[in-house]
């Protein structure tokens, strides 16, 4: 593994939940690991006034406690600075003048914007104000946090601004389900095997099915997320990344922008739904109070900095088409929301049925397809639905699963998203990084269904109790096909099932 060169992370928005539930326990697996760079320092940066110490201290929350981490911790520094007060990105300056001196760290920066979106372009301004956003002979890296606008005209203006200070390869948009480790796996099991490549596509395949499903509400989040909702939050990104890594065409080398290439060319090749036909595509669906497990459990309207009118949605199911020779006339389902039933994310690939049936399964349940289970988390692997013989007379046939778990793997350990995600920016690696257009290409996708829900209040907004898996109706959006219902185990399904 190549280490990286040295260098400083600048992290906005230092003294929010961010950064300390992911960042920097990503960045101590890292040390542990001894990945990080060899010469490497953290400066927090944020509104609130800290000293280095009370910073540590609040890194210290989400760490274990032991002699290493108290080393690691030597590693953070911390400069009070306010994003929109040019005269802090001064002392900013200095102290990493500094910190470099000290340390003898060359000024190689990171910035990772983690702050509310609202200050990103102040940030960018004042680091180009002060010269921090371009250097000839070091690198300055920007990394941007979701959410990438709101809609396609903001985040096509957010793209133009930043470029203003920052060269596009100077760019990192996260989307930390391109860290996952599974998501990965993905390129690797379609482009290493010889055996799916060949079957993947409309000659063989019925449809798809994507499902990223949590069993938690909106938690504290209720402030931001009421001006979200499941179709800005989940859709317009990470699953938009599913489908670009499920449908995608081979890249020519395993280089980010040959990758990239491929998954603009999804996006853009997906059918566009027009306004007026947005409630045949799509359900949206907003959660509310029920019983699970003899507890009463709130509605979204209840939850804390929620609007008790609100019609934001926490569940969105959609139907599309890619139009393109590989996918033509396949149809893709999607879905994603909050207080479902289970936490799970998988791809579920609906293999079509054989051309002529031999065998005469009579008085027993109708079989499945042929499927193959993409399990993105938890008890992350995949799944191969066939069909056996039921040993004994005659020929009954029934489904059996041949699978394969991560956890199988003697002495792995599956990295964090943000630990890979943090690595491969140290090392300049943009691959699982969201290039502009492509953020651009997936807010275009989807904002023919913004409009349409805010311009057309009688689409409806469907209550669905808390805990169960949505409103009944998105059952419509999978051909005449059923939805998986995935539980925590991969091999696992059905409408019940342990969670
Ligand atoms: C975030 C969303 O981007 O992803 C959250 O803002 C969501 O609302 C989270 O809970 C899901 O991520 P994961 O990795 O838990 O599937």
């Amino acid at each position: 593994m190549k280490i990286p060169e040295n260098q400083i992370l600048i992290i906005f928005g230092a003294s929010g939940d961010l950064t300390k539930r992911k960042l920097i326990p990503a960045l101590y697996d890292l040390f542990r690991q001894n990945l990080l760079p060899e010469r490497f320092a953290v400066l927090g940066a944020s509104r609130t006034v800290l000293t280095d110490s009370e910073f540590r201290k609040q890194a210290e929350q989400f760490l274990p406690s032991n002699k290493e981490v108290e080393q690691f911790t030597n590693l953070l520094f911390y400069k009070a600075v306010s994003p929109t007060e040019p005269s802090g990105f001064k002392n900013l300056k200095l102290r990493l003048k500094k910190l470099g001196e000290d340390f003898n760290i060359d000024a190689n920066y990171l910035f990772y914007l983690s702050t509310p979106p609202a200050v990103y372009l102040n940030i960018a301004e004042n680091l180009a104000e002060y010269g921090l956003s371009k250097s000839t002979s070091h690198f300055r890296r920007l990394i941007v946090e979701k959410p990438f606008g709101t809609d396609l005209k903001s985040a096509q203006q957010l793209n133009i601004n930043l470029l203003k200070h920052f060269d596009e390869n100077q760019i990192y948009r996260i989307d930390h389900y391109l860290g996952k480790e599974s998501v990965q796996n993905m390129l690797v099991t379609r482009f290493s095997n010889g055996i799916f490549e060949p079957l993947w596509n409309r000659n063989f395949i019925e449809r798809i099915e994507i499902t990223s499903a949590e069993s938690l509400g909106v938690e504290d989040r209720g402030g931001y997320y009421d001006h979200s909702g499941a179709l800005r939050d989940m859709l317009q990104n990470h699953l938009m990344q599913l489908v670009g890594f499920v449908a995608m065409e081979p890249p020519v080398v395993m280089k980010a922008d040959a990758i990239r290439n491929e998954i603009v060319k999804v996006f853009q090749s997906m059918r566009p739904i027009p306004e007026k036909e947005v409630s045949r595509h799509v359900v949206r669906g907003q959660y509310i109070s029920s019983k699970i497990n003899g507890e009463t459990v709130k509605g979204y309207r209840e939850e804390a900095r929620v609007d008790d009118q609100s019609r934001t949605e926490t569940f969105v199911a959609m139907k599309f088409y890619i139009d393109n020779w590989r996918w033509g006339g396949v149809p893709f389902s999607i879905r994603t929301g909050k207080k479902l039933p289970a936490s799970v994310t998988e791809i579920v690939i609906h293999f079509k049925q054989v051309p002529h049936h031999l065998f005469n399964n009579e008085g027993l349940p109708e079989l499945n397809n042929n499927q193959l289970i993409i399990r993105i988390q938890p008890d992350e692997g995949i799944l191969l639905k066939f069909r056996m013989k039921t040993p004994g007379a005659g020929f009954k046939v029934q489904t059996v699963n041949m699978d394969f778990h991560y956890s199988d793997l003697a002495d792995v350990r599956l990295p964090s998203a943000y630990e890979r995600l943090l690595l491969d920016c140290m090392q300049g690696d943009a691959t699982l990084y969201s290039r502009g257009d492509a953020v651009e290409e997936a807010w275009r996708f989807v904002q023919p269904v913004l409009n349409a829900w805010k311009n057309n209040t009688d689409i409806p907004l469907y209550g669905y109790p808390a805990g169960t898996w949505g409103p009944e109706i998105a059952d419509t959006l999978t051909e005449g096909g059923q939805w998986r219902y995935p539980c925590k185990n991969l091999v696992n399904d059905g409408t019940w099932c342990e969670l």
